[in-house]
């Protein structure tokens, strides 16, 4: 199965989906016509993206479904407003980010030095909403208007009932990390678009996680796919010779013993 279609493989029936960095909404508009939710939002920060997103919700004539809004992570939604919640086609620190900027008060960072900006504080977020205006409409350029909504309370009381499903495009192993510390219980799948692979993490709060990760399983993660392991050796073979610090040929090094491990069945 291809990238997108894995990724909506990976949606429960839920209400609302909402899609966080939607860009041409091809997403929201699959899963509304498949059924695998009543209504949809289709979120991003830029407004060039949004106009083709608003474009392909017209011409598939869902306007009444989804609804598009132009903001940061996950500020544009109501608290409990969305029951699946997707991330998918960026970087895996930008997706932390968007955790932290979004809802995580007291979130356990891999380390913030990695972070682009500090995360902001349940209660920053809080003092920032009261700031701005409450659903406005943003006009986008070329006379186009798109929903605004900060929200009074940042989303979401009741963490458990969300789903979030990440498709990140690189720093897996960070995503993890973060997703462990926080309580987050994880299953992966493994999608694939000629010769790349794509993992796709769904990840849900639980009070009951018993699951102990090692270095060694944030590194291998839950795939289990012989093909995947390949790539992945080849990958880091290809800037083996360049790594000159100690630490980094060491990490490379075991990672690759790991790898072949996975790929002989020992
Ligand atoms: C490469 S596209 C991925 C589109 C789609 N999600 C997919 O998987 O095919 C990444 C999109 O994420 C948006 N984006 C990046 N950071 C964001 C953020 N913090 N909040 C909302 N959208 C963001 C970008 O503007 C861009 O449209």
């Amino acid at each position: 199965m291809n990238r997108l279609q894995t990724i909506l493989s990976r949606i429960e029936k839920c209400e609302t989906l909402a899609d966080i960095g939607t860009d041409h909404a091809y997403l929201p508009i699959e899963a509304v016509r498949a059924g695998l939710c009543e209504r949809a939002i289709a979120c991003d920060i830029v407004a060039g993206p949004l106009h083709i997103a608003k474009k392909n919700i017209r011409a598939a004539q869902l306007e009444h479904k989804i609804d598009v809004r132009l903001g940061d992570g996950l500020r544009p939604l109501r608290e409990n407003e969305a029951d699946c919640i997707v991330i998918a086609g960026m970087g895996g620190m930008n997706i932390i980010e968007i955790f932290c900027g979004g809802f995580a008060p007291g979130a356990v960072l891999p380390s913030a030095s990695l972070l682009s900006e500090p995360p902001r504080t349940f209660l920053e977020n809080a003092e920032t909403s009261q700031n701005e205006v409450s659903d406005k409409s943003f006009e986008g350029g070329s006379g186009e208007t798109f929903s605004k909504v900060s929200p009074e309370k940042i989303p979401e009381k009741n963490p458990k009932k969300i789903k979030f499903i990440l498709q990140p495009q690189h720093d897996l192993e960070e995503l993890r990390r973060f997703l462990i510390a926080n309580g987050y219980k994880i299953n992966e799948t493994l999608a694939r678009e000629r010769s790349r692979f794509y993992v796709v993490v769904d990840a849900q709060k639980s009070c009951e996680n018993s699951d102990r990760w090692t270095d060694r399983d944030f590194f291998l993660g839950k795939i289990d796919d012989k093909n995947y392991f390949r790539a992945l050796r080849e990958k880091i073979e290809k800037y083996f010779d360049s790594l000159t610090e100690k630490n980094s040929r060491d990490a490379a090094q075991k990672k690759l013993e790991w790898l072949e491990e996975k790929i002989h069945d020992r």
